[in-house]
C-alpha cells in the first residue's frame, strides 16, 4: 500500500516536472496581453524574460511593448511580420547589436524607445524611416556614433521631432544635418566637451534643449542661452550661466546660428515641406471638387436623359392617345350624345 503511494507520488512529481520543463504551467501567465489604446492595436509583452522578439503575435499590431526583457540582439527578421507598428518600446533590454535590415520594414514607425540598452551606436537605418518622429536612445554607451555619422547621407529622411540622447557618453550632439522639424533635444548627462554652437544652426525649430549635467563651459552656456532667447525657445534646461562674459571673450552666436546659411537652409526646407504639403492639400481639394462636379454632372446628365426618355415615351403615349383618342371621343360622343339628348329632352 505504501509502496503504491510512493510510486504514485513519484509519477505525479515527474509529470509535474515534465510539464514545467515544457513550459505548460507558466505559459498562461506569460502570454502577451492584447488591448487597444486610442484605437491602435496594442500588444504588451513587457517583463516576460523574452530573449527574442516573439513571432507568434497578431501581425496587425500597431503598438508593441517589449520593454523589461532580456533581448540581446535584434535580427533582420525580428519585425518582418509586423509592418504596421507605429510605436515600439524596447527600453530596458540588453540589446547589444542590431542586424542591418531590422527596422527597414517598419515604414509606419513613428516612435521607438531603445533607451537603457547596450548599444554603441544608433542603427543608421532608423534615420531613413519616412515617418519616424520620436527617438529615445538615452542611457546607451554610444561611443561609435560619431564615426558612423560621418558616412550618413544628409539631410536624413526621417522627420525627427524629438531626440533623446541623454546619458550616452557623447562629446558632442549628434550631427544629423538639418532637422527642420526637431523641437526637443535632450543631451543631458553627456560630457559634451566638443560641443560647438554652430551645431544648433541645423535645428531651426528648436524649442527645448536639455544640456543639464553636461560639462559645457561658461561661454558655450552663454551662447546657447542667447541663441535660444533669439529663437523664442525655452532656456530652462540649459545650466544657469554663472558669469556674464563680454563679446570679446565670448562672441555672440548669431552669425554662426540664426544668421548662418545653414539656419536659412533649414528654414527653407521646412517652408518648402509646408508649401509642398499645402500644395498637395490644395491639389487634393481641387481633385475632390472636380470629382464631385464630375459625379454631379454625370448624375444630372443621367437624370436629364431619363427625363427626356420619359418625356419621349410619354409623348409617344400621348401621341398614341392623341391619335386614338379623337376616334374614342367621337365613338364616345356617338354613344353619349343620344343620352345627353335624352336627358335634355326629358
Ligand atoms: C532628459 O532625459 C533625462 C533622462 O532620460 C530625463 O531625466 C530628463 O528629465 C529629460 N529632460 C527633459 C527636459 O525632458
Ligand atoms: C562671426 O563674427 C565674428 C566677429 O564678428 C567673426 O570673427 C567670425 O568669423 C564670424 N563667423 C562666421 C561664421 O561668419
Amino acid at each position: 500500500m505504501e509502496l503504491r503511494c510512493l510510486l504514485l507520488n513519484i509519477v505525479f512529481i515527474s509529470v509535474v516536472n515534465a510539464m514545467l520543463a515544457f513550459g505548460f504551467a507558466p505559459q498562461d501567465e506569460r502570454r502577451c496581453s492584447y488591448g487597444r489604446i486610442e484605437k491602435l492595436m496594442r500588444i504588451r509583452c513587457y517583463n516576460m524574460d523574452l530573449k527574442e522578439v516573439p513571432q507568434n503575435l497578431k501581425t496587425s499590431v500597431e503598438v508593441l511593448d517589449l520593454s523589461y526583457n532580456r533581448i540581446r540582439k535584434l535580427r533582420s527578421g525580428s519585425f518582418q511580420r509586423y509592418t504596421d507598428i507605429k510605436f515600439l518600446m524596447l527600453y530596458e533590454n540588453m540589446i547589444l547589436s542590431v542586424e542591418p535590415g531590422t527596422f527597414a520594414p517598419l515604414t509606419a514607425l513613428q516612435e521607438v524607445d531603445l533607451s537603457n540598452n547596450g548599444l554603441t551606436t544608433i542603427p543608421m537605418e532608423l534615420f531613413s524611416l519616412p515617418r519616424l518622429r520620436n527617438l529615445y536612445i538615452d542611457s546607451n554607451d554610444l561611443r561609435e556614433l560619431h564615426q558612423e555619422l560621418e558616412t550618413l547621407e544628409k539631410p536624413i529622411r526621417a522627420p525627427l521631432e524629438y531626440l533623446n540622447v541623454a546619458n550616452c557618453e557623447l562629446h558632442d550632439i549628434p550631427d544629423l544635418g538639418v532637422l527642420p522639424n526637431l523641437w526637443q533635444l535632450n543631451a543631458s548627462a553627456n560630457p559634451l566637451s566638443d560641443f560647438n554652437i554652430d551645431k544648433l544652426a541645423n535645428l531651426c525649430h528648436l524649442k527645448v534643449i536639455d544640456l543639464t549635467r553636461t560639462q559645457i563651459n561658461a561661454c558655450v552656456c552663454q551662447q546657447v542661452t542667447n541663441h535660444l532667447m533669439t529663437m523664442g525657445a525655452n532656456p530652462k534646461f540649459v545650466p544657469v550661466c554663472m558669469e556674464a562674459l563680454d563679446s570679446d571673450s565670448c562672441p555672440l552666436p548669431y552669425n554662426r546660428t540664426v544668421d548662418s546659411p545653414t539656419f536659412r537652409s533649414c528654414v527653407d526646407s521646412a517652408e518648402l515641406a509646408e508649401t509642398r504639403s499645402l500644395w498637395l492639400f490644395a491639389a487634393g481639394c481641387f481633385g475632390g471638387v472636380i470629382l464631385v462636379l464630375l459625379v454631379f454632372c454625370y448624375c444630372i446628365h443621367r437624370w436629364r436623359k431619363k427625363r427626356a426618355n420619359r418625356r419621349l415615351s410619354q409623348s409617344i403615349q400621348n401621341r398614341k392617345r392623341f391619335v386614338i383618342s379623337p376616334r374614342n371621343t367621337i365613338n364616345n360622343r356617338l354613344e353619349d350624345e343620344p343620352l345627353h339628348c335624352d336627358t335634355a329632352s326629358a
